[in-house]
């Protein structure tokens, strides 16, 4: 039998000191009426104890540059019901077959795994994942996983708000809906659909059922929508949105052009002009966001900068493809097929071992942005954003 890791053992031990930690440290009994509170003494032995047998975190999920993985994403198909024009052509991108796709036994497989290593945020991507059918069985069974404290979703919006009460019920409680303009014929043209008021409906049932912040993803882009971007600050005023904008990025068949790119330090600057009190606001040490707010405002307004600073310092994600293929760097093209182990009946301790060697071969930082320009990557829907 394999070893129980010591990240088991020390929840164990947590638990069983929340019971009463009678044989690792001496229990001063509580007088009546007086909540149980450990003693100075007793913390101090705690304290010790962890540092002697707590692996901070599991070694398959920390790379050689220490960077513990604790975040995973899965796309849980690569079909969209919209075509944005930074994502993929037109006719759509080719797809997967059917039998290629993990199931939903196998991505509960996966996840579980991954979530006993000590993965506690979850991120449903795409394509669009609530175009899943069992969408909502999927976010209720990985509610039922011990220690996964995040199960996210990144979404256009679309079916949201028809999906939202349920997904909530089954323990949905991070949202990201994708928008990049206030326009209506403007959306049109950008991701080719109509559904611009299905979105706007999307964001405000997230904001009924409490979802705080609601997170907005929007693309700026040159030309296209970069005027409107003191619209989208507006917007925070009143709701409690986070509005992220995030700079365009290059992936094979956008057409990406560098002349379109808008930089964070561009946007900036164009905020601040309207709004000199803009401040910023302490992220987390993870985000791959840089926070700001106005003053007085409910909400507040983000920047993600993959093109003009990359954040691979301090990346703790890992992504797994509709298709089951770990994916360690968004901007890597190295790839292993989860699937095809667990179809050849891979122990636990084998599919271990593959996604250890798979982190453990991390690169510290992805090449830069002006060769992933020009580097052969799959299409962004298939990898899920
Ligand atoms: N550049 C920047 N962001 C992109 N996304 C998709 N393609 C690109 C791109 N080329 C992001 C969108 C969407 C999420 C699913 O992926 O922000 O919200
Ligand atoms: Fe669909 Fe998202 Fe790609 Fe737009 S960006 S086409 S919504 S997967």
């Amino acid at each position: 039998m394999a070893a129980q890791p010591v990240s088991q053992l020390l929840r164990r031990f947590v638990r069983s000191c929340a019971r009463g930690c009678s044989s690792v440290a001496p229990v001063t009994q509580p007088r009546p009426g007086e909540p149980s509170r450990p003693s100075t003494e007793e913390l101090s032995t705690r304290l010790q104890f962890l540092r002697e047998h707590a692996a901070p975190f599991s070694a398959f999920l920390t790379d050689s540059f220490g960077r513990q993985h604790s975040y995973l994403r899965i796309s849980l198909t690569e079909k969209c019901n919209l075509r944005c024009q930074y994502c993929m052509p037109e006719e759509g991108v080719p797809l997967t077959p059917k039998a290629d796709l993990l199931t939903t036994e196998e991505i509960l497989t996966l996840t579980r795994l991954f979530v006993k290593e000590g993965v506690n945020k979850i991120r449903l991507t795409g394509g669009e994942p609530l175009i899943r059918p069992d969408v909502v069985n999927i976010v209720a069974q990985l509610h039922q996983l011990e220690g996964l404290r995040t199960i996210g979703v990144t979404t256009n919006g679309i079916n949201l708000a028809r999906l939202l009460p349920q997904l909530q019920k089954a323990g949905l409680n991070a949202i990201n809906i994708s928008l990049d303009t206030l326009v209506p014929a403007k959306f049109e043209f950008i991701v080719r659909r109509k559904g611009f008021h299905k979105v706007m409906e999307g964001i405000h049932k997230a904001i009924e059922l409490g979802y705080n912040p609601v997170k907005v993803n929007c693309v700026v882009m040159r030309g296209l929508n970069e005027d409107e971007l003191l619209d989208f600050v507006a917007l925070t005023q009143g709701l409690p949105l986070d509005v992220r904008f995030i700079e365009y990025m290059p992936f094979d068949g956008n057409k990406w052009n560098f002349k379109k790119m808008v930089s964070y330090k561009e946007m900036l600057d164009a905020i601040q002009q309207q709004w000199p009190e803009l401040e910023k606001v302490p992220e987390e040490e993870s985000s791959t966001a840089k926070v700001f707010k106005i003053p007085g405002f409910q909400g507040q307004v983000s920047f993600i900068t993959s093109m003009s600073e990359h954040f691979c310092g301090t990346c703790n994600r890992l992504r797994i493809t509709a298709d089951g293929n770990l994916k360690v760097c968004l901007f890597g093209n190295s790839e292993v097929s989860l699937r095809d182990h667990l179809r050849a009946g891979a122990s636990e301790e084998k599919l271990l071992s593959i996604i250890g060697d798979a982190v453990g071969r991390k690169k510290r930082e992805h090449a830069g942005m002006f060769n992933i320009a020009q580097m052969k990557n799959r299409p962004m829907v298939h990898i899920g954003g």
